[in-house]
């Protein structure tokens, strides 16, 4: 399962980016706005970091506006991912925009019926919120079910499930075991993925037995 970074922070994603678990980045209008930067500058700073697919999404929400912002965000790297919304403007944008050849990123998904129109209209993504599911009172874990069900029901349909709105570690978990291409994760929740209370006790216990020995590897 690949680890994208849901980020507009270039300190964080030059940080994590060094740990070699960063497959790739997406970023929002919330996000870019979070950073206070230019959004083309930003873009090309996270795109000269990580190799992997990064998106950028549109702020227009006809679909010819969608197409012509796609095409100017898709001229900063060869890695961008347009991200539209799941609307029929944002279908009909990622059909033609897919069509030339580009990554894109159908996002706010919260229905396994949108999650196979992104499909059918060619997304190279589909992102379902399932934190905001969650937050609403669902099981945003079912929803990702449903959607794997559905695509793995059709060989046609080659769209990777991206779960986005990720909270925690176990949504993480949830997502590997049901299959998800991709997750995109708060620095956060990604630095948490390592961590357990029973590692830290065991490691001090090793070295504090190691010191006794009063050895060293490096001699
Ligand atoms: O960037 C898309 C998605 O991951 C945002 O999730 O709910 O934390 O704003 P959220």
């Amino acid at each position: 399962m690949k680890f994208f970074v849901d980020t507009a922070d270039i300190a964080e994603i030059r940080d994590l980016a060094e740990t070699g678990m960063v497959d790739g980045v997406t970023t929002n209008p919330s996000l870019v706005a979070k950073s206070g930067r230019d959004f083309f500058e930003v873009l090309r700073d996270i795109c000269a970091i990580v190799p992997g697919p990064v998106s950028a999404e549109v702020a227009a929400t006809d679909s010819k506006a969608m197409i012509e912002e796609g095409l100017r965000l898709s001229e900063v790297a060869g890695n961008i991912a347009v991200k539209v919304p799941l609307t029929w403007d944002g279908l009909k944008a990622c059909r033609t925009l897919s069509g030339r050849g580009l990554m894109v990123n159908v996002t706010l998904c919260f229905s396994a019926n949108q999650a196979l129109l992104a499909a059918k209209a060619g997304a190279t993504f589909v992102s379902p919120f399932v934190g905001r599911l969650d937050d609403a009172g669902h099981e945003g874990m079912e929803l990702i079910e449903e959607i794997r069900t559905i695509y793995d029901n059709y060989d046609a349909l080659a769209t990777e499930i991206l779960v986005a709105s990720v909270r925690n570690p176990v949504h993480v978990r949830d997502a590997a075991l049901i299959g998800a291409d991709v997750v995109t994760l708060p620095p956060a929740v990604l630095r948490a993925l390592a961590a357990h209370p029973l590692t830290d006790k065991g490691l001090a216990a090793f070295l504090a037995d190691w010191k006794k020995t009063g050895q060293e590897i490096l001699r």
